[in-house]
């Protein structure tokens, strides 16, 4: 409690230098290409995640009744670094899960919302093989060989696009 006290105090301190020594308030940024910064995958690299056993719960819970549906969404989400992509892993890495999907797929959609990039990850996170085709129509032919008849979970992470069309 003293240190709070302590911390206030020194704030309220420094609150009114702000202005003495115009810092100005921006929004914090971070690079937006991909090859910028590290891109995540349906890897775990979080050996120690904190309080989200109920939010995995539910997740689980949902995709496990999702079995009569045809088109599932589950949104996550939140401000960066808040733990999306980390819990998405824990969901898509659930064993419990995996008797439910036919397949899985993970793309990282990022800024640049390419929809043949995009299609293209998906296909090859299906196949597990890689894909060099350039034509969106042969690409999104090949995955829907690939999709039909079957039941399968995607994860978009990292999704910034809010254009309902795309
Ligand atoms: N519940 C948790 N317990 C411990 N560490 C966590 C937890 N959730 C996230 N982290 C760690 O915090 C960091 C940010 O998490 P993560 O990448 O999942 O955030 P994000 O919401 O996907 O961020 P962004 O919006 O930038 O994609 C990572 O290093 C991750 O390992
Ligand atoms: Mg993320």
């Amino acid at each position: 409690m003293s240190k709070i006290r302590d911390l206030t105090a020194k704030l309220k301190d420094l609150e009114p230098q702000r202005s003495k020594l115009e810092l100005r308030r921006t929004d914090c940024e971070r690079p937006t290409r991909l090859e910028e910064r590290l891109q995540p995958t349906s890897l775990e690299i979080e050996n120690h995640v904190y309080g989200r056993d109920k939010d995995k719960q539910t997740i689980l819970d949902l995709l496990r009744k999702s079995d009569d549906e045809r088109n599932f969404v589950i949104p996550i989400v939140g401000m960066g670094g808040i733990g999306k992509t980390t819990l998405a892993q824990l969901v898509y890495n659930d064993a419990s899960i995996q008797p439910h999907f036919d397949l899985k797929a993970w793309a990282c959609i990022s800024d640049d919302f390419y929809v043949l990039r995009i299609t293209k990850e998906i296909l090859q996170s299906v196949t597990s093989k890689p894909c060099n085709d350039n034509d969106l129509n042969k690409v999104q032919e090949k995955l829907q060989k690939e999709l039909s008849g079957k039941k399968f979970l995607i994860i978009l992470d990292d999704v910034w696009n809010e254009n309902y069309y795309d």
